[in-house]
């Protein structure tokens, strides 16, 4: 099969090492917009106008031109396979209808989880049982940073910059530290799950962006460790209960032992029980091997990993949790209807609320100033 790449970053070039000495994949051409080898080009109709290349493999990030090349590609019945979550849950109904009209595949393991085998193991235990309930830690920068701070002693900081220098984090990591890479992953794992792709701005997403000494403090005192969870799971009447929040996980828990970079994601079935996949989130080699992985599976036949029913839904979130809420002191009655018990502390008020749902905590402290939020219970 003739395939070709779009984009010859870090994993754009993962995939073509990888593929350099295969009998049965070929990369004729690579779109960038550097060009320095023979088989490159800055122009993607010389891509789509090439009949010998079967499937696209799109390593380039971002929407535009992402969302052009891949609609150009589908259009022409080229298979694509992608790494980028922001596209995929971004255009995801646009780009499905795209490839089942011209009967292309579309299909994109890696944008989840990097190399480890979670959502395509996601996408095939749908045939044998209901999935009930998914989550974990699906940002390795955010767990770099909090394993750092947990682990090392290091200061938040010094744990970002470190995650900078070793190329974790994304070209702006505001998406990793705020939530939003580990909230893209999460909405294409509940749209393979479930059927239903929440909306992205009726998801409650936190991150650890802020994180103090005092929040530090709080969490060892307790025995525990902080780590930057996704969850997502069916409610009542069709709802689904989704976000995206630091949590409180006590040491000893699995959560806790998740060092460095690596993520750590979970599916449970309704009879076969919980899977667990562990392994290198992101990366050269861990992720062009999910795409090479996915390229064999169009080579199979396979077509989808979206279901045909999917819908958009908005995330409902009726289930409560207790919260850890740090505000500043001049901030402390935003949330007198819901406190278990405050406390003043380095000119913070900490309190631990009761059980309440996020819908009443963004209510509360909607606009506060300096504010991070961390779950008690799940
Ligand atoms: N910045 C992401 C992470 C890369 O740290 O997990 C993989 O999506």
């Amino acid at each position: 099969m003739n395939i070709a790449i779009l984009g010859l970053g870090t994993i754009g070039s993962g995939v073509y090492e990888l593929l350099k000495d295969n009998r049965e994949i070929t990369v004729k051409k690579i779109l960038d917009i550097r060009v320095w080898m023979d088989n490159m080009t800055t122009e993607i109709d010389d891509i789509v106008n090439d009949e010998s290349i079967e499937l696209v493999v799109e390593t380039m990030g971002g929407i535009h031109p992402a969302r052009e090349y891949a609609l150009k590609c589908l259009e022409a019945g080229k298979s694509y396979v992608s790494a980028n979550k922001l596209l995929i849950s971004a255009c995801a109904f646009e780009l499905q209808q795209a490839a089942d009209k011209s009967g292309a595949a579309l299909l994109f393991s890696a944008s989840c989880g990097g190399g480890i085998p979670y959502l395509y193991n996601l996408q095939k235990t749908k045939a044998a049982d209901r999935v009930v309930s998914l989550g974990g830690i699906l940002n390795g920068t955010t767990n770099f940073i909090l394993d750092s701070v947990f682990s090392d002693g290091m200061d938040y900081e010094s744990a970002l910059k470190t995650a900078q220098e070793l190329g974790y984090a994304e070209r702006d990591p505001s998406s990793d530290i705020d939530g939003l890479d580990t909230l893209r992953k999460l909405l294409l794992s509940c749209a393979v799950a479930y059927g239903k792709l929440p909306k992205e701005e009726t998801v409650p997403c936190y991150g650890i962006r802020g994180l103090n000494d005092t929040d530090v403090c709080y969490a060892k005192s307790k025995n525990c460790v902080i780590r930057l969870t996704a969850s997502g799971k069916p409610g009542a009447n069709g709802t689904l209960n989704v976000y995206v929040a630091p949590q409180l996980l006590p040491c000893g828990s699995p959560e806790s032992s998740i060092r460095k970079n690596i993520n750590y994601a979970w599916y449970e079935g309704e009879k076969i029980g919980r899977f667990a996949f562990s392994g290198q989130g992101a990366g050269k080699f861990p992720t062009a091997g999910n795409i090479v992985r996915d390229i064999y599976s169009v080579c199979r036949g396979e077509k989808r990993m979206f279901p045909k029913d999917l819908v958009s839904v908005e995330a409902v979130n009726s289930d409560k949790h207790r919260f850890y809420v740090r505000m500043p002191e001049n901030e402390i009655n935003r949330l007198s209807a819901f406190s278990a018990h405050t406390e003043i502390k380095n000119g913070c008020a900490l309190t631990e609320t009761v059980p309440i749902s996020f819908g009443e905590l963004r209510s509360a402290i909607d606009g506060a100033g300096d504010t991070f939020v961390l779950i008690l219970e799940d």
